[in-house]
């Protein structure tokens, strides 16, 4: 078994390091506190092929494996978890969704410009009351001949208001269940479609989060992504590739923790040396590095996975679950071990903590991964 990086994957994680400390670093803390959306950031992104990275250079994008994009995930989420959602968003939902089931005609229209970074896309599912329950979908679209009637809200999308394209999941056939549920891509501006107040979050601040309401928008029926009837399993389909960008986001976060509080603990002295000397600390350093690596074995796995045409949703969710609960461990303790200068925003772990919280949430919860893996385990 070959654990080597290829060169053009060495080359990818390198320029995306290099991207995030010249680019990313300074101003962070500024966009976490005012909430800023990282503008010119994200320009340069796509400028460099982050925002399309696996897509087919003949649409526009980078034609990269997803072990590459797990490594360049990793390496902006250490330093810019608000950049990382907005780049993990556009990759693996709607870019993936667009080019592995649009139409000629709807990639060459939307996933050209969103592969090269040109506008940002968002993937609408959750609603007030269907996160983790997804089949319980209240948004409607009637078929009406040659449009469908969209009504309805969406709650907690990223890139709610940068995008210019939405991927939105809706009811057409309530009588058949999560069989009746459609895709749809939504154009911002058109009739009927609007965009409420930003949500006041706890971490990925400088990313914008927004409600969506639909009011008889009247989608084109060349809309629709895939068959009558397809939309809960393309929403599944995104879901368990998007799953493999979170757990990578998640990594980053416990990553730029853990890096943080090792710097920090070999400058910091506490009873005539420097802390990490002292056990207590070495112990938690040990830990947090062991608990990394394996949550960074598990997101190359599940991209390996992807990669190799093998069945991904349980290596997803595997990946996502351990490196979502490892971000929150490790970012904990590194707060704790920067002690009172964890505390305070200065020292970016205090905001690492609170990145962290997201990854358990979005893109199903740690309590969603485990009922994906317990069924998958109990049916082997
Ligand atoms: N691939 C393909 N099909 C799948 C699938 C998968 N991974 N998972 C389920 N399905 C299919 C099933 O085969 C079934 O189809 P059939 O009836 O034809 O057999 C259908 O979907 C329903 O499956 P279940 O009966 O298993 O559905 P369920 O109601 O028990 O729910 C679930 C399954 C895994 C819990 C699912 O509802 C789920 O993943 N929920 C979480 C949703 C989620 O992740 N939301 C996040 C919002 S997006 C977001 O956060 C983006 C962002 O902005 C960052």
């Amino acid at each position: 078994m070959d654990f080597n990086l290829t060169e053009e994957q060495i080359m990818i994680r390198d320029a995306a390091r290099d991207f995030a400390k010249a680019e990313l670093q300074e101003g962070v803390i500024e966009r976490d506190k005012t909430e800023t959306f990282p503008t010119e950031q994200i320009k340069k992104m796509g400028e460099l092929g982050f925002l399309g990275m696996m897509v087919d250079p003949k649409y526009g994008g980078s034609g990269l494996d997803t072990v590459s994009y797990v490594l360049a995930m990793e390496e902006i989420s250490k330093i810019d978890a608000s950049a990382s959602v907005i780049m993990s968003v556009n990759n693996s939902l709607v870019c993936w969704g667009l080019e592995t089931y649009g139409t000629e005609e709807q990639k060459q229209k939307y996933l050209v410009p969103l592969a090269k970074g040109e506008i940002l896309g968002a993937f609408c599912l959750s609603e007030p009351e269907a996160g983790s329950d997804a089949t319980s979908q209240h948004t409607t679209a009637i078929d009406k001949g040659d449009y469908y009637l969209l009504n309805g809200t969406k709650n907690w999308i990223t890139n709610g208001n940068s995008a210019s394209v939405y991927l939105v999941i809706a009811q057409t056939h309530k009588e058949k269940g999560h069989h009746g549920i459609n895709a749809f891509i939504v154009e911002k501006g058109i009739e009927g479609f609007d965009i409420g107040p930003k949500e006041d979050k706890m971490g990925i601040r400088g990313s914008d989060t927004h409600s969506l309401l639909f009011t008889d928008v009247k989608v084109p029926k060349e809309n629709r992504i895939g068959e009558d009837g397809f939309g809960f399993k393309f929403a599944m389909r995104t879901l368990a590739g998007g799953r493999i960008g979170i757990a990578s986001q998640a990594l980053g976060i416990a990553a730029g923790a853990y890096e943080l509080a090792l710097k920090y603990s070999k400058e910091r002295k506490a009873f005539g040396k420097p802390i990490c000397e002292h056990q207590a600390i070495a112990f938690k350093l040990a830990d947090m590095a062991t608990e990394i690596e394996a949550a960074r074995l598990l997101c190359i796995k599940a991209a390996w996975d992807k990669d190799n045409h093998k069945n991904y949703d349980l290596s997803g969710a595997m990946a996502k679950l351990y490196a979502a609960e490892t971000a929150m461990k490790v970012t904990t303790e590194a707060v704790q071990i920067h002690g009172g200068n964890g505390y305070v925003k200065e020292y970016h772990v205090e905001r690492l903590m609170r990145e962290a919280k997201i990854t358990q949430i979005y893109e199903g919860t740690s309590e969603i991964q485990k009922i994906v893996i317990s069924r998958s385990v109990l049916r082997d």
